[in-house]
This record gives C-alpha cells, structure tokens and sequence, in this order.
C-alpha cells in the first residue's frame, strides 16, 4: 500500500514534469510562430539569390562619411564582388547570402566569423582602422575547391 502510494506521487511529479514540458514547447513554438513575420526579410530563396534584390546586384557602396555597405554572395567556390576597397577607417555593414550550400565568412585578423547558410541573410559589420589587404575566407567545408574560395578587402 505504501509503496502504491508512492508511486502515484512519483507518476503524478513525472506527469506534471511532461505537461511543463509541453507547455514550453508550446510557448517556444508559439513564439516562434509569432516571430515568423518580422523575421521574414531575413530569409531569401537561395535558387533565386541572382534574381533577387540586394543580391542580384553584389557591391559595396558608400552610404555615410567613413561607412559602407557590402552587399556580397557566398558560393561554390568563390564571393561577389571579387575585389572591394575602402579607405581607411571606415566601417563596413556586410550583408551575406548563399546562392548553393552553408560557407564560411572569415577575415583574420577581425573578429569577424560568421556562417552563412543558404536561404538565410547573414549581417555583421566591422571597422578597418588599419590599412592592409584584407582576405575574405571560407571556413565551413564546401567542397573540391573550399581551399580556393576568397575574396579581397583593400584598406588604404
Ligand atoms: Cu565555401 Cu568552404
């Protein structure tokens, strides 16, 4: 009889520790369903990343005093643009897609790493406060010529 009872209460500790489980789960994929809107201009069709605006026109432009914008795709095996220059001093806002599979986006030297993964739009920005030629790298595995796939900031 003692030992029933205490499994009654173990069942009902274990059943109320399921329903707090759903319930996160339920909360999460709620909130996740709400976020889904104001998320959704940073997801792109990674079959359309040429025919889709910033990406069907890759480049870097100036759009304040010292302050830049890259737009830039990821693919195997290499970046657009091929060659960009800023002077120095000037932060760069870039915005990254995939036209294929997941890159990298590394510049040693920088704190900047990041994963770019097809169908989603990846941001980071950086200030260049020293000149030098600075090499853009993948660093996920992506194929045959993973080695090969580069890009080039100037800074001067
Ligand atoms: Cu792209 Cu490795």
């Amino acid at each position: 009889m003692h030992i029933h009872r205490l499994e009654k209460i173990w069942l009902g500790l274990g059943l109320g520790t399921l329903f707090v489980f759903l319930g996160v789960l339920g909360v999460s994929a709620f909130a996740m369903g709400a976020a889904t809107p104001s998320m959704h201009h940073h997801t792109i069709d990674p079959t359309k990343v040429n025919q889709t605006a910033p990406f069907d026109q890759p480049g870097i432009k100036q759009v304040a005093d010292k302050e830049y914008e890259a737009v830039m795709t990821a693919f195997a095996f290499g970046y657009a643009p091929e060659k960009m220059e800023v002077p120095v001093g000037s932060t760069v806002h870039f915005t990254v897609t995939s036209s294929d599979v997941i890159h990298g986006f590394e510049i040693p030297g920088t704190n900047v790493n990041m994963m770019i993964v097809p169908g989603e739009i990846s941001q980071v920005s950086h200030t260049f406060t020293k000149p030098g030629e600075y090499l853009i790298l993948c660093n996920e595995y992506c194929g045959s010529a993973h080695e090969m796939m580069k890009t080039t900031i100037i800074v001067k």
